[in-house]
């Protein structure tokens, strides 16, 4: 169209020339999310590399996001712009870990976030994502108890909603989400009282939004811990004419694309994820160009790893 800019065409006429379908998270830079097909959180994500009928997928997200695209479209290319794109809170636990931590609670399912590697799925029965953690571990017999890993603030958020007592959580964070502290949130609130409250289950204040929420601190009504897909819609439905969101700085564009008459403040400007910002448009155009960097799981591990992903997708269909 008119408006295109010429980067925006090269991307468009290279991922045509490519057959690519191409994703982005809610985190990308703005440039990044505007050209492409879809923007979405995780589950969003993996649900259109599962189903799309291109025969190329430009996972622009970090590095977990586009295995797992790979995992679930093993016959198709997919590439991502930078595979330097890690993840923190993915690095706090290995495949070794998940095993010892099987055998210490025999009878225990394993329930994997999906911010961990295809190593570490392969050891899980079963993923989730921020946005379908309560549901899957709502899926486990009441009875059998639950490993959950490795995040351990979605964790506690999970033990908080199921009530579940039987759940031991991984001691995992994510550096970004970590350091939304307590003091953010009670400092972003005094100064905008009236505002809506959306918050990260990953953040370090999830907890103690809540236990404000509860004491009256915080309005309770007001107060909203959801995946970064869930705070696009709780962002078209605020009533609020200011929301302040507890997240990766990279969300608020979503946001502001949703609701353009609402301002949207971020909880804590620092809050950027390096990861998630190597993907620059350079570096798309490069992708495209040369179908570069291309991603690929061991047979061995995607094999056992699909399983838990599938099991996961299975569950909300
Ligand atoms: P979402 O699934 O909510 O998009 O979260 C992904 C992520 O990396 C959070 O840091
Ligand atoms: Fe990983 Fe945190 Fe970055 Fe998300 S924001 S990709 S959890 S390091």
């Amino acid at each position: 169209t008119a408006t295109m800019t010429d980067w925006q065409s090269e991307v468009k006429e290279l991922a045509r020339h490519r057959d690519a379908l191409v994703l982005a998270h809610n985190y990308m830079r703005p440039e990044i999310q505007d050209v492409a097909d879809v923007v979405g959180d995780s589950l969003a994500l993996a649900r259109h590399a599962a189903t799309t009928d291109a025969s190329t997928i430009v996972l622009c997200g970090v590095y977990f996001m586009a295995e797992t695209a790979k995992l679930l479209s093993p016959d198709k290319t997919v590439l991502i712009p930078t595979d330097q794109a890690g993840c923190s809170l993915a690095d706090t636990v290995t495949a070794a870990d998940v095993r010892r931590w099987r055998e210490e609670n025999p009878g225990a399912v394993v329930v994997a976030y999906v911010n961990t590697s295809a190593e570490v799925k392969a050891e899980a029965d079963i993923c989730c994502t921020s946005s379908n953690a309560v549901e899957v571990v709502d899926s486990v017999p009441e009875d059998v108890p639950v490993l959950f890993l490795p995040d351990q603030f979605l964790g506690a958020h999970v033990r908080r909603v199921t009530g579940r007592r039987n759940l031991q959580v991984w001691l995992g964070e994510c550096h970004v989400h970590a350091g939304i502290s307590p003091d953010d949130v009670r400092r972003q609130v005094a100064a905008y009282p009236d505002a809506e409250l959306l918050v990260h289950p990953e953040c370090g204040c999830a907890t103690s939004a809540l236990w404000l929420a509860e004491e009256g601190v915080l309005p309770k009504e007001r107060t909203h811990v959801l995946s970064t897909g869930g705070m696009v819609e709780a962002a078209r439905a605020a009533t609020a004419s200011t929301v302040l969101v507890a997240t990766e700085i990279g969300m608020l564009h979503q946001l502001r694309k949703a609701k353009p008459g609402t301002e949207f403040l971020a909880m804590n400007e620092k809050a950027s994820c390096r990861y998630m910002k190597m993907t620059t448009p350079d570096l798309l155009v490069r992708c495209l160009r040369e179908g570069r960097d291309e991603v690929s799981v061991p047979p061995a591990v995607a094999e056992r790893a699909r399983h838990s992903v599938e099991a996961m997708i299975r569950l909300g269909e």
